[in-house]
């Protein structure tokens, strides 16, 4: 690979994953942490019970989130209801994630 391509190589692969960041508040959140935190406490099943499906249908079921702070605020507020004892950055983790995956605010 000669210079000159490593480097387009290496710009594109920053742009993507600058895209890939989403809002500013979640730039640099752990992806991978959110998703296995999402997994680890039950969140899915208990949407489930609530909705049916995969529980997917509980996120913007009633438009009450409309901006990536609201959505960080809402998994606060899960987080001290359900004692989940969660650090900041996890709670970001996982807004972060449900962001990437249902809500997608720019
Ligand atoms: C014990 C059951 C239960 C657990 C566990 C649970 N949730 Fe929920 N969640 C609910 C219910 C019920 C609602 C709907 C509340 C309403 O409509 O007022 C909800 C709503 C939400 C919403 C708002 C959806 C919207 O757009 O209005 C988010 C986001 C959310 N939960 C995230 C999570 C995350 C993340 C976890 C895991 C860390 C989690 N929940 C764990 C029961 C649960």
């Amino acid at each position: 690979m000669t210079r000159q391509s490593l480097l387009s190589a290496l710009l594109c692969l920053a742009s993507v994953s600058a895209l890939a960041q989403g809002p500013a508040i979640f730039v640099g959140a752990d992806l991978k942490l959110g998703a296995q935190l999402i997994a680890e406490n039950q969140c899915v099943a208990c949407h489930q019970r609530k909705v049916g499906g995969d529980g997917s249908a509980i996120y913007q079921s009633s438009g009450r989130i409309d901006t990536p702070g609201a959505l960080r605020g809402m998994i606060e507020q899960c987080n001290m209801e359900l004692n989940l004892a969660l650090f900041p950055e996890e709670v970001t983790a996982i807004s972060a994630v449900l962001n990437r995956d249902h809500y997608r605010f720019k």
